[in-house]
């Protein structure tokens, strides 16, 4: 056997290690997703790459059996899940993923200083994230037109639950350091099971098949340098209460989620957030991501 290349997620790293790290990530985010575009909420090489798709698009050989199923229960389940098929179940909840995601950025971009007020350097590369972020709903919307669905429409949640997502960024650090490095963590556990569940799913459609998994990449390639950022704002006690979090938070979020139950073993996808350690990235993944030094063996 060899040894891994990699240390969990949870390990420790002095105040020294993080404020380097921090200047290492600024370093990596600003080549990573090129210019910032702040009045379109975002990047240029991300831009680019979604152009590119979008000029060379693919389709479903056969079209999906049941759309309505899916614009019936898009926003809301309201069919029994039990009774819809994998595919249908697989895109709602993509959909349903994405809109949390969405929700979350959109309270935050107003909140957080834009980058002609990011003095520190944390700050600019929270106002890079939150671009990346709004780049990632444009790639799952994306994924869900490549199926053939172009008549979504991006909902926002009840107007308390909006207003609960525009507190969480004014909460001071030690509050929100964690719960915003848990959901970080369980957005990359999310996209490793949607990865596979690509492959299951779309046997006889290699060209969507292909399309939606490069399309899933960009995010996903993202999301994990996200993790090992997220878990650099944080000291020793809030990596304890961090792990504490990943089954409380990965049950609760879910289950607004119908879907992910239906499809995936949820305790399993717990365990392996707590188990996280990158060592199960593809290589192609981890050369395009960023990982901090204190979690490299
Ligand atoms: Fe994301
Ligand atoms: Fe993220």
């Amino acid at each position: 056997m060899t040894s891994a290349k990699y240390l969990s997620v949870f390990s420790p790293a002095t105040k020294q290690e993080r404020k380097e790290n921090f200047e290492n990530y600024w370093e990596f985010t600003q080549h990573h997703g090129g210019e910032l575009i702040e009045d379109d909420r975002d990047l240029a090489k991300k831009r680019a790459r979604l152009q590119y798709f979008k000029e060379n698009p693919v389709k479903l050989r056969t079209p999906l059996a049941d759309p309505d199923a899916f614009y019936r229960n898009y926003v809301e389940m309201k069919d029994d899940p039990a009774s819809l098929d994998r595919m249908t179940l697989m895109l709602t909840g993509m959909y349903k993923f994405a809109r949390h995601e969405w929700v979350g950025i959109k309270g935050a971009w107003d909140v957080v200083p834009d980058m002609a007020n990011s003095h520190a350097v944390e700050d600019k590369i929270s106002r890079v994230h939150l671009a990346e972020e709004f780049c990632h709903w444009r790639l799952f919307d994306e994924m869900l037109r490549t199926c053939g669905l172009d008549r979504i429409e991006w909902v926002p949640l009840s107007p308390v639950k909006e207003w609960i997502y525009e507190q969480f960024p004014k909460f001071p650090g030690f509050l929100m350091d964690t719960p915003a490095f848990v959901t970080e963590l369980m957005g990359v556990t999310y996209y490793c099971y949607l990865h596979q569940l690509f492959d299951e799913l779309l046997v006889d459609e290699p060209e969507v098949r292909v399309r939606l998994k490069e399309l899933l990449d960009e995010i996903t390639i993202d999301e994990v340098a996200h993790v090992g950022q997220r878990r650099n704002f944080i000291g020793p006690i809030g990596m304890k209460v961090s792990k504490l979090l990943v089954k409380p938070f990965y049950t609760m979020f879910f289950a607004d989620i119908p879907e992910v139950g239906q499809l995936f073993d949820i305790k399993q996808m717990i365990k392996d957030g707590e188990a996280f350690d990158f060592n199960q990235l593809p290589d192609y993944m981890i050369e395009r991501s960023w990982i901090p030094s204190y979690c490299k063996a």
